[in-house]
């Protein structure tokens, strides 16, 4: 295992990220760790994360100086580096010229920590401090240009520091750089594999819930089903998996999930079908927030009495995964047991939050994993590929797809349009290319001609982004072809629709949805 200490760097994350990549278990723990806290977790190796402060500012965080005796090697990026500087006796000042961005290391010596990464790699950097003087017992193993100092060494005490970000894909061997330390430096073993999560995961669940019941909101996204799968593993019927069908799903999709889990795999499957429910709650309302509201709280309406009708239960399954938890830290934690408790589900079945009288005790097996991680894990407990490569689709569904009130005849013209859309990128082979592909219907009509009638009918818009996490995304530059097969199919098959536009908008200044 690595510990890494984070000192508030935007990549504390992607490091622990770039660990595992090795096969190797790593972890996000806050800088202020103590040395006892840290040797009864016994890593093979420390990182000291990057972060915004200045060493030398008033304040600024550092480690317990005991870690420094624990005999085991550590390594500094960025900020982590000056911490390590200045706390073993050495000299941090601000550097003449900040250096951002792309820069050619100068490997002075291959050592333990270089092996595999050539001279004049490209590294990424971000600092504005330089280390002036180096402590006792370090050498330079690599400068820069603008910096003497740009990877340093303790080699008996395996102490390391870089001043770039070996983390970042644009520092070109950083990845070899990140292996060499995990396994030549600290002699990590590659233990951390889909496999060996999972039988862990079904023995920690096993001792956990022993001979009582778990209720799992299934969603049919990649994280509710792999926790699915990997709690019926464990603990077979026991688990009881709630599936809410809100008549937003997509076309064919929750006859599909039921086939996947009950005919297929024979998971126990509740299905209650509120469509009715969420309907008659979303009659006369346009306004995008309170739809959601009312999808929010009607989930919540229908959780609450199925769970009753189904229960007891003691426990509730909850596919929190690793971010969420750094995120989060432990403010969910039940101040008599110590364990966690929910007073929230997942944004992902869009709910507020749970009744007071409603709370669970939580059986959480994926959060140590981060999304990545999931689809793997998903795939070594035979999770059929559909569900793996999945597009994200959001709780409330289609119904913040149509724009104002939302119907039956408009569901059902936008099932179908968002069926073409899927269903025509899939014979072009193209569906991965894509974050989220979908139609909206707009509740406008417009004039066309077909045939030799006139026709008043809506507009659908086609919404095709690419991205690498939703939080920012851009509209696919995709062949006219593409657009002109879907734009024919969409208005000769989706009876109600005459007329497709295309999204050019990217987010921001845009949203993915509409709504
Ligand atoms: P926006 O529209 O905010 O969407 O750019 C970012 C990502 O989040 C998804 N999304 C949701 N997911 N519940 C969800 O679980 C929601 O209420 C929700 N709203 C948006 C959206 O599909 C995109 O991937």
């Amino acid at each position: 295992m690595i510990a890494i200490l984070d000192f508030g760097s935007q990549y504390s994350e992607l490091i622990a990220r770039r660990i595992r990549e090795t096969q190797v278990y790593s972890e996000v723990l806050p800088y202020r760790t103590t040395a006892e806290q840290l040797k009864k977790l016994s890593p093979h190796g420390i990182i000291l994360s990057g972060g915004p402060s200045s060493v030398y500012d008033e304040g600024a965080p550092t480690v317990d100086p005991k870690i420094w005796e624990l005999g085991i090697p550590v390594i500094g990026v960025c900020y982590g580096m000056q911490v390590m500087v200045q706390q073993l006796g050495g000299v941090v000042k601000r550097a003449d010229r900040a250096e951002y961005g792309k820069a050619s290391l100068h490997i002075d010596e291959e050592e333990t920590l270089f092996p595999g990464v050539e001279d004049g790699a490209t590294m990424w950097m971000s600092h504005g401090d330089s280390c002036l003087k180096l402590p006792t017992g370090f050498e330079v193993l690599a400068h820069t240009e603008n910096t003497p100092c740009a990877a340093i060494a303790h080699p008996e005490k395996k102490y390391y520091g870089v001043q770039f970000h070996p983390e970042v894909v644009h520092s070109v061997g950083g990845a070899v750089l990140i292996r060499n330390f995990v396994y030549k430096i600290c002699e990590c073993e590659p233990t951390w594999t889909p496999e060996a999560f999972v039988e862990e995961a079904v023995r920690e669940v096993r001792g956990k819930v022993g001979d009582k019941r778990v209720l799992l909101a299934l969603s049919g996204g990649v994280d509710s089903s792999t926790l699915a799968f990997l709690l019926h593993k464990a603990i077979g019927d026991q688990l009881v998996c709630m599936f809410i069908d809100q008549g937003f799903m997509r076309k064919g999709e929750p006859e599909r999930l039921i086939e996947i889990f009950k005919d297929r795999f024979h998971i126990p499957v509740e299905y209650v079908n509120a469509r009715d429910r969420f309907l008659a709650q979303l009659e006369g309302v346009s306004d995008p927030e309170e739809k959601r509201r009312r999808i929010g709280h009607e989930f919540i309406q229908v959780f609450e009495e199925k769970s009753q009708e189904l229960g007891p239960f003691d426990y509730l399954a909850q596919g929190t995964l690793y971010p969420d938890v750094i995120e989060s830290a432990d403010t969910n934690v039940d101040p008599k047991t110590g364990e966690r408790v929910a007073v929230k589900i997942k944004s992902h079945h869009n709910v507020g939050g749970l009744p007071k009288d409603l709370r669970f005790k939580l059986v959480e097996p994926l959060r140590k994993l981060f999304k990545d991680e999931v689809r793997k894990v998903g795939r070594s407990l035979d999770l059929p590929e559909e569900i793996i490569q999945r597009h994200p689709f959001p709780g409330p569904g289609l119904g913040i797809r149509i724009i104002g009130e939302v119907t039956a005849e408009r569901l059902n013209i936008l099932r179908d349009a968002d069926f073409v859309v899927r269903d025509e990128i899939k014979k072009q082979n193209c569906y991965q290319d894509f974050w989220q592909a979908f139609a909206v219907l707009l509740p406008i009509r417009s004039v066309g001609v077909m045939g030799d009638k006139r026709t008043y009918a809506h507009p659908v818009v086609l919404r095709l982004i690419s991205s690498e996490d939703g939080m920012t995304a851009d509209w696919s530059r995709v062949p006219y072809d593409l657009l002109e097969t879907i734009s024919n199919r969409m208005v000769n098959e989706v009876k109600g629709v005459n007329r497709v536009v295309y999204d050019v908008t990217s987010k921001p200044p845009g949203t993915i949805e509409w709504e």
